[in-house]
């Protein structure tokens, strides 16, 4: 056992809680629409095909916004395929996954699940394959009351209202070499501005996120942010961050500190963005969208897209099921999204279904949690007011990856109104626990009313479909409060929340 001290005071405010930090992600890929969140025929789903089931997980896990319909899938998508009578839907081929789109499901039927989840809409546009004129087609379907041939077609189409959707991707990763209608930073960035430019003559306070770059380890990292922000600045309110994480070779210490990886990520896309403000003499700052980050163990078989003459409807793929590490890595990524609310307004967990994600189903069957929905959920169900900076005096750790880390991270919460304060801490060591001793002197006096820990013997223990609730973080019963001061075990590799409230 090691020792950690963490101070939390009201004073040390970074900036406010994001609902949009607790966004996810639905791509047309694998079984994340089809037999994922619709699946005509199920016992749960309701006369427009959508499963009741997989809604109510989707409320529990606390998501806030749904970035669709893609991912590179929207590189080569015709949004107006899916509009419309079903029946005169064409099919097409789905270049980025190899399979074959029916288009059964569309714009019209996500927004309306939008409406049943509860959940805002960000919906992405294709720079890849098409550009400007189809750009403001959609938004004049989407958005247009009514008196032009597209937002009459909405109407005719069953939906009477504008959907008035705020936030628009323009393009996704278009920085990938595998991205299809792929561009040079300076392409993109003339494409990115044009396209924003006029979106923005049919609706002025639309929020517009740029492409930034699909991880920081990509040749183009950086230099892609310059210059595509040298053509767009003024037009974009947001620049995006894409990063995936997985164990590498079975180095659990570096896969643990995945977060400071993610750290230095949005540190040095902040510094670019803030150097373009500065040579273009702009006065508004541009922040991030990390509109897709999660574990994704990409090499593995199930991730590749099929190939050949097969182009199936709605394969399996990128079913990874995760481990208890890596809920304790989804949960110091959390960590990280919070300690950066200054400058990351909104991000999505990619994805939300099937896809990489939280939440799993069986066609025509259950629905099940993965390990990694647990701190998704406490996070965005618990995090309220302003984030707070926690100082940390924690022991090191030694990765081959990143260096010296500290084992603890930490980020804490508090609401104003409510007087509740909440501390989400990891411990990001393979083997030592920690006994943190919490300071929060500063706070009226506080009530330990939660104390969870997300941890299991065997890091790599994973949940199944047959497992429910014992994969729930359970009570951490060493925490004891007394005088504000908090003493609790972090064990090794574990995520934990603290929650207070007035006493
Ligand atoms: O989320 C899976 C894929 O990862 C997305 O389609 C793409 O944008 C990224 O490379």
């Amino acid at each position: 056992m090691k020792n950690a001290r963490a101070t939390v005071d009201p004073a040390f405010v970074i900036g406010p809680v994001r609902t949009r930090t607790f966004g996810s992600f639905v791509e047309h890929l694998g079984r994340c629409v089809y037999t994922g969140i619709y699946e005509p025929g199920h016992p749960t789903a309701d006369a427009e095909g959508l499963r009741q089931d997989v809604i109510d997980l989707v409320k529990e896990l606390g998501v806030s916004t749904v970035r669709y319909p893609g991912g590179n899938f929207v590189s080569g998508y015709r949004w107006e395929d899916g509009v419309g009578p079903k029946e005169a839907r064409p099919r097409r081929l789905d270049l980025a996954w190899h399979s074959t789109e029916t288009n059964e499901f569309g714009l019209d039927e996500f927004m309306t699940w939008c409406a049943k989840a509860n959940v805002e809409p960000m919906m992405a546009i294709n720079l890849g394959t098409r550009g400007v004129a189809e750009a403001i087609d959609i938004l004049d379907y989407a958005n247009i009351p009514g008196g032009t041939a597209l937002s009459e077609q909405r109407k005719a189409n069953g939906a009477h209202e504008p959907y008035r959707i705020k936030m628009w991707c323009l393009g996704n990763e278009m920085d990938g070499p595998w991205q299809t209608g792929h561009k040079t930073a300076a392409e993109y960035g003339r494409l990115a501005a044009e396209a924003a430019r006029a979106m923005r003559q049919v609706n002025p306070d639309l929020e517009l996120v740029a492409c930034g770059s699909s991880t920081s380890d990509m040749d183009t990292f950086g230099s892609w942010e310059y210059t595509v922000l040298g053509e767009a600045y003024e037009q974009v309110d947001y620049i995006s961050a894409h990063e995936y994480y997985f164990e590498d070779e079975g180095d659990l210490a570096s896969f643990l500190a995945s977060g400071d990886k993610m750290s230095n990520f949005i540190d040095s896309v902040v510094a670019t963005a803030d150097a373009a403000r500065a040579a273009g003499k702009h006065t508004k700052r541009i922040n991030i969208s990390f509109d897709e980050w999660n574990v994704w163990y990409q090499k593995s078989t199930p991730s590749v897209p099929p190939s050949g003459d097969d182009w199936p409807v709605a394969p399996v793929l990128l079913e990874d099921n995760y481990n208890v590490a890596d809920a304790v890595v989804v949960g110091d990524l959390l960590i990280t999204l919070l300690r950066h609310t200054d400058r990351v307004h909104s991000a999505s967990l990619a994805q939300l279904v099937n896809v990489i994600a939280p939440i799993m189903t069986e066609p025509g069957g259950r629905t099940w949690k993965q390990t990694t929905f647990h701190p998704f959920a406490l996070t965005a169900n618990n995090a309220r007011g302003q984030v707070l900076r926690v100082a940390i005096n924690s022991p090191k750790v030694t990765t081959a990856k990143y260096g010296e880390v500290d084992a603890l991270t930490a980020v804490a919460t508090y609401d104003e109104v409510t007087g509740d304060v909440v501390v989400f801490a990891a411990n990001r060591s393979v083997g030592d626990s920690l006994e943190l001793s919490l300071n929060l002197g500063s706070f009226e006096e506080l009530k330990l009313e939660d104390a969870l820990t997300y941890t299991n013997d065997d890091p790599y223990w994973q949940a199944s479909a047959d497992d429910d609730t014992s994969v729930l973080p359970t009570a951490n019963a060493s925490a004891v409060i007394e005088s504000n001061r908090v003493s609790v075990e972090l064990p090794a590799a574990s995520w934990s929340m603290l929650r207070f409230t007035s006493a």
